[in-house]
Formats: C-alpha cells, sequence, structure tokens
C-alpha cells in the first residue's frame, strides 16, 4: 500500500487503519472514534525496532488508543512518543505511557518540555528536537523535526517521515466539523473548516508564511494534522497556497497595524 491510494482507503473505527507500508516502515491512523467536531487524530508510525506514537493524545483517549496499539503491538512496546508541543489533547496522556514503559524516549521541543512535568510525570529520556533535528528509526529510515513556531504554540514542530512522505502537522491545517471523512474530499469547503482553527488559532501570516518557507521544496505526498482530515497527494499544493495565503491571529486582532 502506498500514500498514493489514500483516497481508497476506508475505515473500521474497530481497528487501526494502515495508511502506508512499504520496505518494512508502516503508518497507522489509530482514531479517535469520538463523534465531535474537535476530533483527535493518533498515529503510530512502524520502523524497524521502534513503534512510535505521533500526539498521543489526553487520558479521554488512553483506553481507545492503548487498544488499537495492542492490535498491533503489546502497548508497553511502544518506544517513543512524539509531542508536536505541550497541549493536553496532545500530551496529557504522557504520565499513563511512561507508566507502561518507563524507558519511553519522549521526542518534543525545549519549550514543550519544560511545561510536560505539569502532567505530573516523573523524570524521562528526552529527545530534543532542536539539538537533534532527526530521530534515526535504526532500520535506514529516518523522522525529521521542523519547527513551527506560533503555529500555533511557541514550541510547535512537524514531524517528516520521507520515507512515506508524509507531514505529521500537529495542529497546522487542523480542521474543525462535524462532517468529517478520514482523507479530505474537497478541498473548498474544508478549507471553511480550517477557518474555524487557524482564524484563532494561528499567530500571524508571518509564522504561516515562515513555516511554508522552510517545507516547500520537500516532496511531501500528504499532510497529516492531529485535527480533521488528512490532505491527499492532489491537495498538498492547495494546502502550501493556503498557509501561505492565511490571514490570521494578529492580523485579524491588529489590521490597522498588518
Ligand atoms: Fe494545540
Ligand atoms: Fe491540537
Amino acid at each position: 500500500m502506498s500514500s498514493s491510494i489514500l483516497s481508497e482507503i476506508s475505515v473500521d473505527m474497530s481497528q487501526p487503519t494502515l495508511l502506508f507500508s512499504e520496505d518494512g516502515h508502516k503508518v497507522y491512523w489509530l482514531g479517535i472514534s469520538h463523534q465531535t467536531a474537535f476530533r483527535c487524530n493518533v498515529y503510530l508510525i512502524h520502523s524497524g525496532e521502534h513503534y512510535i506514537l505521533v500526539d498521543p493524545g489526553s487520558p479521554l483517549h488512553t483506553a481507545q488508543v492503548q487498544q488499537r496499539v495492542a492490535q498491533i503491538i503489546e502497548p508497553a512496546c511502544i518506544t517513543a512518543l512524539v509531542l508536536c508541543h505541550q497541549d493536553p489533547d496532545v500530551a496529557a496522556s504522557l504520565p499513563a505511557w511512561l507508566e507502561l514503559n518507563p524507558d519511553l524516549c519522549i521526542i518534543t521541543s525545549p519549550r514543550a518540555h519544560v511545561l510536560l512535568p505539569h502532567y505530573g510525570c516523573a523524570d524521562y529520556r528526552y529527545h530534543d528536537i532542536e539539538q537533534h533535528p532527526v530521530f534515526d528509526c535504526g532500520d535506514g529510515h529516518e523522522l525529521h523535526f521542523i519547527t513551527a513556531s506560533h503555529l500555533h504554540s511557541p514550541a510547535a514542530f512537524a514531524t517528516w517521515d520521507p520515507c512515506a512522505g508524509f507531514l505529521f502537522s500537529g495542529d497546522i491545517w487542523a480542521a474543525l466539523s462535524l462532517d468529517w471523512t478520514l482523507v479530505c474530499q474537497d478541498f473548498a469547503s474544508h478549507s471553511q473548516n480550517m477557518n474555524m482553527f487557524h482564524m484563532d488559532y494561528m499567530a500571524s501570516n508571518i509564522a504561516a508564511r515562515g513555516f511554508v518557507h522552510k517545507i516547500e521544496n520537500l516532496p511531501i505526498k500528504a499532510i497529516l494534522p492531529q485535527h480533521g482530515s488528512i490532505i491527499p497527494p492532489d491537495m498538498v499544493v492547495d494546502a502550501l497556497r493556503y498557509l501561505k495565503n492565511l490571514q490570521c491571529g494578529t492580523d485579524i486582532l491588529y489590521p490597522e497595524l498588518s
């Protein structure tokens, strides 16, 4: 299975959904199935001996995520968590995962790292994405981390998976809607759903354009946000244009100063 057939994938909410599999490298969507406009996506990357959860979510989601993980591997065998920033919908399940595996590696940014102890977690193995912007999966595959400051958190970063061509974008390209499909079907209507999130949450057009400048030459096959739908290959150019043109945050609050 490759990312090019993302649009043909059907979702069985009782199973992990395989999004990519090639050369021993797999990416799954694990949920969440909870019907809400603020739906959270949790992804699992399996590469070599690593099982890496991307944005595992809050205690509201832990039981379902661990159930989905258990259909692939023992939850205690998860080796790392990527926490794209410190928000509770991304990271509040951290103590539950550390309880299962105290050796878990926490991949995050320094500004998120200083706040994570407020979830009550003890010491943990910390991979600093600014000091070490590449994570070696040990099987010839890597994950690359790209800072995305002020989109929306100063701590935010995205994760680039070169093998799959997937960009795990956290809150960037997040969308809010009850009318949801795993893979985006219509970019024009999806833009309205992205506006619902971006106009209030994202800091400014400069922050958005600065991030696009960092990633626009990557061979991105799909964008996998933490909320809303996956953006498939034929809509990636539209998604980059959307972010470049985004008016949000301080652009809207203080138009006279823009
Ligand atoms: Fe957030
Ligand atoms: Fe979020």
